[in-house]
């Protein structure tokens, strides 16, 4: 038994509103869009704006962003490896539950670490997982650094700072890539909508 697990006198209940039937309602598949790549990279604007052009087709969506994330469900959680592989852990839980519920979930989480983003597509069946790498260069990041944390990042007063005094890992093989630095935010989100496409998660709007 995974020694993780502290509830082994429960029961499964198995619902009779199944994945399958939600996603007949909803007129779509279910799947996670899981968003990686440094602080200030575009994730979380992609997300949203993704989101907005799904919502207007009539999906239902939902996006978990980690600066809003970090208020409530993970507020417990800071910024060690530790407490990142927990915080990815977490959300990966969360993205599994809204695929269940037929959702289109948006996950707009650094998460720099490999391993963690296998064991968060691992929770999902083949192919509902699709991992979008935002590409931009740290000095890009740098230079944009609409939350003012590089600078201070940079000064010492930020420690494990992904990218300046914490590791990213860029993904292997991801579903996509879509380079924040040089496409604009309209060019990305038509990538990500034709990705979606060709994997049948959505159809062809009539
Ligand atoms: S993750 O590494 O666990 O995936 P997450 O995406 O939730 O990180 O949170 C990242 C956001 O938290 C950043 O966009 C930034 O606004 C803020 N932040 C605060 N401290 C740090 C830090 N030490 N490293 C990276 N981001 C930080």
């Amino acid at each position: 038994m995974n020694k993780m697990n502290k509830s082994s006198n429960t029961v499964w209940h198995h619902a009779t509103v199944t994945r399958a039937r939600r996603e007949a309602l909803h007129g779509h598949k279910s799947v996670i869009l899981w968003f990686t790549g440094l602080s200030g990279s575009g994730k979380s604007t992609l997300a949203h704006a993704v989101e907005e052009r799904l919502h207007q087709r009539g999906c239902s969506t939902f996006v978990l962003d980690g600066d809003n994330v970090r208020h409530g469900l993970c507020a417990d959680l800071g910024f060690s490896d530790r407490d990142r592989v927990e915080n990815i852990r977490r959300i990966g839980e969360l993205g599994k539950l809204m695929t269940e519920a037929g959702v289109i979930t948006l996950t707009a989480f650094i998460s720099p670490f490999r391993a963690d983003r296998k064991a968060a597509r691992r929770l999902v069946p083949h192919g509902d997982f699709l991992e979008i790498y935002c590409q931009c260069s740290l000095e890009k990041c740098e230079q944009r650094d609409v939350k003012g944390l590089y600078r201070r990042a940079r000064a010492g007063e930020i420690p494990h700072f992904t990218g300046i005094s914490s590791p990213y890992e860029i993904p292997d093989a991801p579903e996509l890539v879509v380079d924040t630095q040089e496409q604009t935010l309209q060019q990305s989100v038509d990538l990500v909508l034709a990705l979606l496409l060709a994997r049948g998660i959505i159809g062809n709007e009539q």
